[in-house]
């Protein structure tokens, strides 16, 4: 199966912690030796990076932004790196709600969430696709990971816009992989567990989680293999459960049962 071990110039955005800072350096360091350009807002994240590896470039970029911004930053990366095979997309926030107190929802804070996890995210997807698909009738590939969430198919209701905007992203995944089935195109889409990041930091709930988190390193090496394998579907840990309960089956059928609207 195409996978990773495939590629050769992987944007990441979202390096500058966490899950996307981990598995940028450790896709860089394959012996394939493929470039990896690190994205996301905090700069001198980026310059620490940059000093990690010696294939290792920065963008820097505010996802949550108009389209016409993100068009600027997808076309200004093709220019830079028209060999561009891979983008993976690990930017995400998370914000706890509480609905028994109403008038505590910022439906800015709301709408920032699911535009940074959901909006800004299909919309990249969107304007890389024809790049890759026209690497496709070259009969190249490319690949599309999203990092979604257990929490996409099991929602952790203190958290709840969190999990609608990674349960749309996660049905759009299923609808663009059936989509692009037969092209040279791959979605391989990374379904965490609780991991450890710096995701929670700014809701005081890390100390709490952190007893019950993957710690990042076993995380990353696990998920570094099924992306190596080329996994659709890359679960760890407690997704794994999650998936094998929810979402079994559900791709498969999806693609079977695709048929023209017209
Ligand atoms: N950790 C978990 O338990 C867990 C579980 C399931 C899924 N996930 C998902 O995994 C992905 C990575 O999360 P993480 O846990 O590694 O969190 P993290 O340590 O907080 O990292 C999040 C990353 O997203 C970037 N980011 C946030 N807003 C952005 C924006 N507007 N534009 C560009 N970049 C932005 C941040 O960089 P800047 O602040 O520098 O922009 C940072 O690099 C997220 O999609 C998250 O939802 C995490």
């Amino acid at each position: 199966m195409p996978g990773i071990k495939d590629a050769k110039s992987v944007l990441v955005i979202g390096a500058t912690a966490g899950i996307g800072r981990a598995l940028a350096l450790a896709i860089h360091n394959l012996e394939t030796k493929p470039t990896v350009i690190v994205s996301g807002r905090r700069q001198e994240r980026l310059d620490e990076i940059a000093t990690q590896g010696e294939r290792i470039r920065t963008a820097r970029v505010d996802l949550n932004t108009h389209h016409d911004n993100l068009k600027a930053f997808v076309e200004d990366i093709l220019s830079n790196y028209p060999d561009l095979d891979t983008i993976l997309l690990s930017s995400g926030i998370q914000h706890i709600f509480d609905f028994k107190k109403p008038e505590t929802i910022d439906f800015k804070v709301l709408e920032a969430e699911l535009n940074t996890n959901y909006l800004s995210i299909i919309k990249t997807i969107i304007l890389f696709l024809p790049h890759f698909l026209k690497r496709s009738s070259e009969g190249k590939p490319s690949f599309i990971i999203p990092i979604t969430s257990a929490l996409a198919s099991a929602p952790k209701p203190d958290v709840p816009n969190y999990c609608a905007t990674k349960a749309a992203l996660h049905s759009f995944d299923i609808s663009l992989r059936a989509q692009l089935k037969g092209t040279n195109v791959h979605v391989l889409e990374i379904f965490p567990p609780l991991v450890e990041s710096e995701l929670h930091d700014h809701q005081g709930t890390t100390p709490a989680l952190s007893k019950h988190w993957m710690p990042l390193d076993e995380y990353t090496k696990h998920t570094l293999e099924g992306l190596i394998r080329g996994d659709p579907d890359v679960t760890a840990g407690f997704s794994v459960g999650v998936f094998e309960k929810w979402e079994k089956g559900k791709r498969e059928q999806v693609e079977q049962a695709t048929f023209p609207s017209k």
